[in-house]
């Protein structure tokens, strides 16, 4: 798609590699027609003034003001797109009982497309608001439903990976939900990836269709076996769950005899473009084979809190340099926010590297290594997430696609406090990371596209009547 070009001068943050942080203090970002970042000049470069005043000139200059900071989009490696309207309840369960009881009467009442289309519609709004401007989507099993979600994505300018949900194995899924065989199943995966092929045809898609076997446990073998020879002859991207609890850890190993990593891999799902979710409980050799195929994992530390029974081994996965990002995990996670997500992912390191037992001595309490800080905690929600997706965004420099976000430290509602004179780059970078929300984010672009940021908090209009309420069951 062709866009105006645009320059943008300001501050930005990034963090290009794991725990560096790079400020780029009044620079210039040129922004090509075709979406992806042309330029970065520092204020020193001899042509910064000319080019910042001819952009100026021509209506073609945003600059940033005092307390404004661009950072580079958020990126949610792990969400289920139908599970928003159950977001923030229905969390007083373990996984299996969730699922059966909650998420899959919810998830079926995708089949009515107009109720999909209004939900998917809020859901984009929201996570664009909240400066997710790349998601990984679990849809439902209902294609056509799937088909809208990616449409959607791409009328809202919102870059998304979208996956028709594969759930067929009568004895885990309801009569009410559930793929009507195996071979319909993949067949309906086909026409899907076709499909959202189809709906954007350009040469850097905004949207893609992601291969989606919901977890071993909802699948059969002949569905799953089916699933990996597409994504070997369509090269796509594959996700599901790994090793997520106990319970789903222990279903696989007894019923395919091997852990999940090594199931999946037998069934051709572990490629270079599968992100599993969660994988709490891999252990070495499943991290060395999940490292051989060059696929990644979404961290999702808030869903983790309530139904993973352990914590993901996050320093040690980072240590040997595998590909994680962060996942919101709505609506297993309770919140939208990727700020908030490099929140979780940092508290729940700390408590897994002091431990929690206080009647054991200090040295045996806790796991080895660093706690993540707050650099590496931004770098997962971003370039992490993008290295992981092998999507040329996350960070700034020439050749990435333009996904960033305005930050507004001085927006109204702000948490964040910026004492003059006191605190550095440093110091407001991670006030930034500890105390974004919503309010801050006062502008996205995704591909240089300026998203319509709705029904923010601040936004009088967005404020309508309140429908009657739910019957309590
Ligand atoms: N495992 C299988 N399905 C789901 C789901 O919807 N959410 C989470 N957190 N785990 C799952
Ligand atoms: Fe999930």
């Amino acid at each position: 798609m062709k866009r105006e070009p645009f320059l943008l001068a300001g501050t930005a943050f990034h963090t290009p590699e794991r725990g560096r942080l790079e400020v780029l203090d009044g620079h210039l970002f040129e922004i090509g027609a075709d979406g992806r970042i042309a330029g970065i000049l520092a204020p020193e470069d001899p042509q910064f003034e000319t080019k910042k005043q001819l952009a100026s000139g021509s209506g073609r200059l945003v600059q940033l003001d005092e307390g404004q900071f661009l950072l580079p989009g958020l990126i949610d490696l792990h969400i289920h797109a139908p599970q928003w309207p159950q977001m923030g309840k229905a969390l007083d369960v373990p996984l299996e009982v969730w699922l059966q009881k909650y998420t899959f009467p919810l998830e079926a009442k995708f089949a009515d497309l107009d109720f999909a289309c209004e939900v998917y519609s809020e859901l984009v709004d929201g996570l664009l608001a909240n400066g997710t401007t790349t998601a990984l989507y679990f849809a439902t099993v209902h294609a056509p439903a799937s088909l809208a979600l990616a449409r959607i994505c791409l009328q809202k300018g919102q870059r998304a990976l979208v996956g028709k949900v594969v759930m067929d194995d009568p004895e885990q899924c309801p009569d009410f939900y559930r793929d009507r065989d195996a071979a319909s199943a993949v067949e309906e995966t086909r026409s899907f990836i076709e499909a959202v092929r189809e709906l954007d045809r350009s040469e850097r898609p905004l949207v893609q269709p992601v291969i989606t076997p919901r977890f071993i446990p909802s699948c059969t073998d002949e569905a799953l076996k089916g699933l990996g020879d597409l994504a070997r002859r369509y090269g796509c991207h594959v996700q599901t769950h790994c090793s997520e609890s106990d319970w789903a850890k222990e279903f696989v190993e007894t019923r395919c005899g091997r852990s999940d990593a090594s199931s999946l891999d037998g069934f051709g799902l572990l490629t270079r473009h599968t992100i599993l979710a969660h994988s709490n409980f891999i252990d070495g050799q499943d991290m060395d084979l999940i490292q051989a195929r060059g696929a990644g994992i979404a961290h999702c530390p808030l869903s983790n809190f309530y139904f993973a029974n352990a914590v993901f081994p996050l320093r040690t996965a980072l240590e040997r340099q595998m590909h994680v990002g962060l996942g919101t995990d709505v609506s297993g996670g309770y919140s939208p926010s990727l700020f908030d997500g490099c929140r979780h992912a940092m508290s729940a390191s700390r408590t897994q590297q002091s431990g929690v037992h206080a009647h054991l001595p200090p040295q045996e309490r806790g796991a080895r290594g660093e706690p993540i800080n707050h650099q590496e905690a931004f770098w997962l929600a971003t370039a992490g997430g993008a290295e992981a997706l092998d999507l040329p965004t996350g960070s700034f420099r020439p050749g990435h696609e333009f996904d960033a976000l305005l930050l507004d430290t001085r927006a109204a509602a702000s948490n964040i406090g910026i004492r003059q004179g006191e605190d550095t780059a440093e110091d407001i970078f991670q006030k930034i990371v500890l105390n974004a929300t919503r309010a801050n984010v006062a502008s996205v672009w995704v591909s240089g596209r300026k998203s319509e940021l709705r029904g923010r908090p601040t936004d009088p209009a967005s404020a309508t009547a309140l429908p009657p309420l739910g019957r309590a069951s």
